[in-house]
């Protein structure tokens, strides 16, 4: 018994020993300079390149911007990639491009952009949103031809800093596409395909995987074909290393993605398959970096049943500010007796620089503002009648940082019931027809079809907005009511 004791004792030790000198051993292997998981070999960095662009070759999606992208013009390449990709920032392919189509359409050159007034520019880009990107390719475009004499700056440092709205991002597809500079680029596809591959867990928004980030995009891009490499990977993240449900099994590097293998490697384990004898262990990919600030942080984890969508992980989001606007829409009967409606223009600056809506007012307190106050805050409107109202519902809209809440009033009045103030922003009657052509957001254009539901609510196809004007609101009338003057109180 003694002498088990004592074997048992010596075995754990010995143990205990093995596993403390291999933590030593891993230790000063990591501080040594060896490779990091989060890092690409040169081997394979090579495999990346050439089985992404194989991909690319044989899977690309056959898209506008990339035909324009082989004008033999240096110039109008790099404006067709400028165009392109600044609708793609935050919008999907498949709406950008109607809109890039129109754009090319209209304005084939810079020189076309340059010469045409801003409200054309926000009423192509009507329905878009973000609507300061066109703004800014607008502005970007007279700075070409005013300033640098119709030529396009040539490298992606110099269209960063010369071009307004035009970041490191852009600046890089730009210079890559276009001149086929060696730049690499990180946009939300590449954050992704690259947090997989390299298992970096830390905040994607954070400094040190971006810049983590940055440093690979600009070593692993194809010195000969940077424009293709760049975007092999967007594509591949938008088709196949997707947000959800990834095709892990189509992907082409997938032999060199780290997130894969640990999936894997788990599938393995949990069908015992696998060996426990020391030539067969097979070890879990971990970083050996102390306080890796590309690991996970703080409470997260690799959780299984996630696969690879463990990647990226991305700081908390601040909660967008929580607004309510009150929106009139004021219906003249025209002398055609066509329904028409006072649009009015934002101002220049901020939140929907240019755009028209109908009159609005931001509510400052918890209560609606009355139709006059509206009217009135917004373009100095006034009215000679008590008109005929009805409370429409509610619609929201979300911009990318404000959650929106429009709480639609109609109004209906003859020709020559409202007075306008000339000194208030400029303001202007149109037809249904107009106002749909204008540069008005896709929230406005939300508030015409919630207003037309209820006018009539059968031919609306407007599902969605249904609910808009449902809620319990003891305002709320029915359609028969409609004509019926709001006693004025
Ligand atoms: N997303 C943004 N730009 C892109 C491009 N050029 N190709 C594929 N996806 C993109």
């Amino acid at each position: 018994m003694y002498i088990f004791k004592v074997g048992h004792f010596l075995i754990s030790l010995s143990l205990h020993v093995i596993y403390f000198f291999s933590i030593v051993e891993r230790k000063l292997k990591a501080g040594n300079g060896s490779p990091s998981i989060h890092d690409f070999s040169e081997v394979e960095k090579n495999q990346f390149r050439s089985s992404l662009l194989a991909w690319y070759d044989e899977k690309k999606r056959d898209l506008p911007w990339r035909k324009q992208a082989l004008n033999p013009d240096i110039n109008q390449r790099a404006y067709a990639v400028w165009v392109s990709e600044i609708m793609l920032q935050q919008t999907q392919v498949a709406t950008v491009i109607s809109y890039y189509n129109r754009w090319m359409e209209k304005w084939p050159r810079l020189q076309d952009l340059a010469k045409v007034d801003l409200e054309e520019v926000n009423e192509l880009w009507s329905g878009l949103g973000y609507y300061s990107r066109g703004r800014r390719l607008h502005e970007g475009a007279k700075k070409v031809v005013e300033e640098l004499n119709g030529e396009m700056p040539k490298t992606a440092d110099d269209l960063q800093k010369l071009l307004p709205g035009v970041g490191r991002y852009t600046a890089g597809a730009i210079a890559s596409i276009a001149y086929n500079q060696v730049t690499g680029l990180v946009d939300g596809n590449v954050i992704r395909v690259m947090c997989r591959m390299r298992m970096m867990g830390g905040d994607s928004t954070g400094q040190a995987v971006q810049d983590k980030l940055w440093s690979h995009a600009n070593s692993v891009v194809d010195p000969e074909r940077p424009g293709d490499f760049n975007q092999g990977m967007m594509e591949l993240g938008a088709t196949v290393c997707t947000p959800k449900s990834p095709s892990c099994d189509s992907c082409p590097v997938k032999h060199i993605c780290l997130a894969y293998s640990q999936v894997e490697q788990e599938k393995q384990k949990s069908a015992k398959k696998i060996l426990t004898n020391n030539n067969n262990i097979i070890t879990d990919i971990e970083c050996l970096t102390d306080n890796c600030p590309l690991c996970f942080q703080d409470d997260n984890t690799w959780e299984p049943s996630n696969g690879v969508e463990n990647y990226p992980r991305k700081g908390k989001k601040k909660a967008a500010r929580e607004e309510r606007t009150d929106v009139c829409i004021l219906c003249q009967k025209g002398h055609d007796s066509k329904d028409q409606y006072l649009i009015v223009q934002r101002p220049n600056k901020g939140l929907l620089a240019g755009m028209w809506e109908f009159p609005s007012l931001l509510q400052t307190e918890e209560s609606e503002n009355p139709i006059e106050t509206v009217l009135d805050k917004a373009c100095g409107a006034s009215l000679r009648t008590t008109g005929q109202r009805q409370h429409i519902g509610e619609v929201v809209h979300i911009f990318s940082h404000i959650h929106q809440t429009y709480v639609i009033q109609a109004i209906t009045v003859e020709e020559g019931e409202v007075t306008l103030d000339t000194e208030q922003p400029p303001s202007r009657w149109v037809s249904k027809e107009e106002f749909l052509e204008c540069a008005v957001s896709t929230g406005m254009k939300k508030v015409l079809k919630a207003f037309e539901s209820v006018l009539s609510p059968k031919s609306s196809s407007n599902k969605k907005n249904k609910k808009t004007a449902s809620k319990p609101d003891d305002k709320q009338r029915s359609i028969s009511c409609f004509f019926k003057p709001k006693s004025s109180s």
